[in-house]
């Protein structure tokens, strides 16, 4: 375990962090005073840090304006904060986003162009940036990723694919790739730098799992350092940060540094929760010291447990080249055990799951983890896949990765079309009024402007009856679907 660099001076901050994470100072510091009830506060929030009204839910709760400094001077701090975290990641702009990587896809798709014009995107983007899309304005010209044929799982979009597009397109204003993909597959995001950047736009990728990349050298790099002009990243998913917490880093020599201050304050709240934003500073200066130390133990758990999930008979993991060495993706095919079944024997023993489908179970494991926990995970998910183990199958992959859209429509103004609802066996060969997701990975099967097709509705349909969540349907019974009124 890293050690703190001088004794802490505050048991709330056990490895010392505060002296290089502003952010995290002045909460400490903000939090301290109101236990001491050195305060009588005449600002927000509204608890007023009294714990005996609607109890310790806010406990730890101030604001970033008002709590972790005076509404006058936390910009000041703030920008200290992110400014060291730009530094971290050889970016020269970054923002700290309390509403995840969802705000800060939708900040950079804001940032790239103007309504109407096209931007390269790919297919197997998450909803946030398709809604990003509609925010923008913006035309998609989708790329879609290489599939792998065995398992049906997603990999990186070719570098020739963005080329061809960019070729076809000459007009775009921005790249748009998912990278690592949901299911950690990396592709060859220097490559990619260099197609944009031949074509006069900036490479922005959302790299919301993955906000470790680069701190190891067994870890690909990150997207910034890569090449990339912007990136997303959820401090939340894989750092030890608080839930909500996201960067939005950039190079601003092809992106505005004025504009993508205006695109993210556009759709941030004014009032930041002053733990959320603490956190991702804490986080970085955790990073920016211990990372490579932390990482290196990341990379192990990880190797041991597809080492341990492997030896488990019909039991496969995700590995090899390109494949972030840091993700665990376990398939269950071969062992004919069914996922959803599997997943819910995790939850049982207290030990949920960020994916569980049928074929697949993706576990979050991170700097946070250790020894214990990740081999506890593994003789957990081997016991259960024993008592549900059945014949070898093929698997049958999420709908989700191999969308092919046919968009009728560019989404923003499907999403401001008049609509009504049909029945599901009148909605095949309308335009979607709607988004629909299989939550997680929440790629949309159904995005608005596209023809629902009979793939699709079928897709849809496996999905929700194997035990998937259908996310963002108006009716995620699957019964109606909303579509674009005729003219
Ligand atoms: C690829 C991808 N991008 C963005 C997001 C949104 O992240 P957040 O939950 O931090 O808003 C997700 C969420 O799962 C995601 O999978």
């Amino acid at each position: 375990m890293p050690q703190p660099a001088h004794p802490p001076t505050d048991p709330r901050d056990p490895l010392g962090l505060r002296a290089d994470a502003p952010l995290l100072d002045g909460w400490l510091a903000s939090t301290d005073a109101a236990d001491r009830g050195a305060l009588t506060l005449m600002c927000t929030p509204g608890h007023k840090q009294r714990h005996d009204l609607t109890g310790a839910v806010v406990a730890g709760d101030t604001p970033l304006y008002g709590g972790v400094d005076t509404i006058k001077h936390a910009d000041t701090l703030l920008a200290e904060a992110e400014s060291r975290a730009a530094r971290l990641w050889g970016a020269d702009w970054c923002r700290f986003s309390v509403a995840g990587s969802t705000h800060g896809n939708q900040a950079l798709a804001l940032a790239v162009g103007s309504p109407g014009q096209e931007v390269i995107v790919t297919r197997c983007l998450h909803r946030s940036l398709l809604l990003g899309l509609v925010l923008a304005g913006l035309r998609p010209v989708w790329v879609l990723p290489e599939r792998d044929t065995g398992t049906g799982l997603p990999g990186a979009v070719a570098v020739q694919t963005v080329r061809s597009a960019l070729a076809a397109h000459p007009q775009a204003c921005a790249v748009f790739l998912g990278d690592p993909s949901y299911v950690g597959t990396t592709g060859d995001l220097a490559g990619h730098a260099d197609a944009a950047h031949e074509a006069g736009v900036p490479l922005i990728v959302d790299a919301a799992w993955a906000a470790y990349l680069g701190f190891h050298p067994d870890l690909p790099p990150h997207a910034i350092a890569a090449g990339a002009d912007g990136m997303v990243t959820s401090a939340h998913k894989t750092l030890p940060a608080a839930t909500q917490s996201a960067l939005v880093l950039a190079r601003t020599q092809l992106l505005d540094r004025a504009r993508l201050d205006r695109a993210f304050e556009a759709t941030h709240t004014t009032s930041p929760a002053g733990a959320i934003i603490a956190s991702i500073d804490a986080a970085r200066a955790l990073l920016a010291r211990d990372g490579k130390q932390l990482c290196a133990r990341l990379l192990h758990l990880v190797a041991t447990a597809r080492r341990r999930l492997t030896e488990v008979p019909g039991v496969a993991v995700l590995d090899g080249p390109g494949v972030d060495p840091a993700k665990l993706v376990v398939l269950l095919a071969g062992a004919g055990a069914d996922g959803y079944a599997v997943e819910a024997d995790l939850i049982a023993a207290g030990m949920p799951v960020e994916l569980g489908d049928r074929d697949m179970i993706i576990p979050i494991v991170t700097i946070a983890d250790t020894e214990d926990t990740v081999a506890r995970f593994c003789d957990t998910l081997a016991a259960s896949v024993e008592r549900r183990r059945g014949p070898a199958r093929r698997p049958e992959p999420s709908p989700a990765w191999s969308v092919v859209p046919q968009m009728a429509i560019p989404p923003r103004e499907a999403f401001f079309s008049p609509n009504e609802t049909v029945p599901a066996d009148a909605a095949a060969g309308r335009i979607s009024a709607e988004l629909v997701a299989p939550y997680p990975p929440g790629i949309p099967v159904l995005a608005p402007g596209e023809v629902i097709t009979g793939d699709a509705l079928a897709a849809l349909r496996t999905a929700r009856a194997q035990g998937g969540r259908i996310a963002y349907a108006a009716d995620p019974s699957l019964a109606t679907f909303q579509v674009i009124t005729q003219a």
